[in-house]
């Protein structure tokens, strides 16, 4: 996939109305925007539009409406925060493509900026529905595409709309494909990946492709208890994917083959059972990973499995990092999961680290801000590990 696209310093907005696809999809409890950081992540790419002389219209998703007009998805919320940012008003539109969204548009002023209400009210837009793409195009001179979030989807605002207008990229997603695809592509090395997360079947595909370019692979969370058991371990009631055990076992077959060091937990943390609620405090211990009881269920990495991977972190050049090692919204099945985020955070390597989890728990940690770059995409930074060309990147126009 070509990566070299081109971005919004490539085309002439002055005067121009330019269409803006974010990924607005932040966190909201009771009608409060919990996390803006993926509204934050979008302001250069809006300053740069307004002070370039662009009329802007934003656009995005939030949540999962499915084609109906839920209020509790309306993005006035985020208008809100996003005018608070920018210390300018921002014009919300009652409707996405109606007459109140295009009235709105047809009238903006230079540097001025708008935000369509979500796409996902319209039920074109997951089915990619060329009539949708088109109405949003007819607002518009130009596309922007500058959801990193997602640019895995083919829908109407992100993929479709590119087929009616010049299409260009933003600095998010720019910043995202350059610092991600110069790992995969062209590593410092050593080359070190570490996976966690419930299930091996969700990293299918990532592991394949990532065991084709890293110097070590660590595999910790719930699918490490899979590997375990591919290597003929008692995993007692643990996590297992039992369907993907021969899967494991040509995984190891692969990494021995191609020389990549697979690292898996040499100890875990047990308890009898999994505590409800999640934040109640759960009796832990902690054995060798060969050495679960049938009862018992590994939970997160032990301390020599700590140090262990910590090390491997320690000798690298480039890390990427995708899921927790354990339970870690249950702060006694944290330290796993911390221990990577401190490990990352004192490398001098290039550290990624890709969306969700393991972002939130750099952020928890305070060490965010020493790692070189977390995405702000979970679902798409995962296809982009898995080496696959994201729709709502493919579809801007590439570089001569
Ligand atoms: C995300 O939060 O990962 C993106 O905004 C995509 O959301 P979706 O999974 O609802 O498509």
């Amino acid at each position: 996939m070509n990566y070299n696209k081109k971005s919004v310093e490539d085309v002439d907005v002055k005067g121009k109305r330019v269409l803006c696809r974010c990924d607005f999809n932040v966190p909201i409890q009771d009608g409060v925007i919990t996390s803006d950081k993926r509204i934050v992540a979008a302001l250069p790419t809006i300053q740069y539009l307004m002070k370039n002389g662009a009329k802007v219209i934003l656009c995005s998703h939030l949540g999962k409406p499915k084609g109906e007009w839920k209020p509790e998805l309306s993005l006035c919320v985020v208008a809100k925060r996003l005018s608070e940012l920018l210390g300018q008003e921002v014009i919300m539109a009652k409707d996405v493509v109606g007459e109140d969204a295009k009235a709105k548009a047809a009238a903006l002023q230079e540097g001025q900026v708008m935000l369509l209400e979500n796409v996902r009210y319209m039920a074109g837009e997951t089915k990619n529905d060329p009539a949708l793409s088109k109405e949003l195009a007819s607002l518009a001179d130009i596309y922007v595409n500058d959801a990193f979030g997602t640019a895995h989807r083919a829908h109407a605002s992100t993929a479709g709309v590119a087929d009616y207008l010049p299409a260009v990229c933003g600095y998010l997603i720019q910043k995202e494909i350059g610092i991600m695809g110069k790992a995969l592509a062209d590593p410092t090395r050593p080359f070190v990946a570490i996976l966690g997360g419930a299930k091996v079947s969700d990293k299918l595909n990532v592991i394949n492709n990532l065991l084709e370019k890293v110097d070590t692979l660590i595999i910790g969370g719930g699918m490490a208890y899979t590997f375990l058991k591919a290597k003929g371990y008692e995993t007692g009631t643990s996590l297992l994917d039992v369907e993907k055990l021969d899967y494991c076992r040509d995984m190891m077959a692969k990494a021995q083959e191609k020389g990549v060091q697979l690292l898996l937990p040499v100890d875990t943390v047990v308890a009898k059972e999994f505590p409800n609620p999640i934040d109640a405090p759960v009796r832990v211990t902690t054995v060798d990973a060969a050495n679960i009881a049938p009862d018992t269920m590994g939970l997160d990495i032990g301390e020599k499995t700590r140090e262990l991977f910590t090390q491997a972190i320690a000798n690298a050049q480039t890390v990427i990092w995708n899921g927790p090692m354990g339970v870690f919204e249950n702060p006694t099945l944290a330290a796993g999961t911390m221990a990577i985020a401190k490990a990352l955070a004192a490398s001098k390597a290039t550290t990624i680290v890709g969306g969700g989890d393991s972002a939130a728990a750099c952020e928890q940690m305070g060490y965010a801000d020493q790692i070189t770059h977390i995405s702000t995409g979970g679902g798409a930074s995962l296809e982009f590990l898995e080496g696959l060309e994201l729709p709502g990147i493919a579809c801007l126009q590439d570089k001569e």
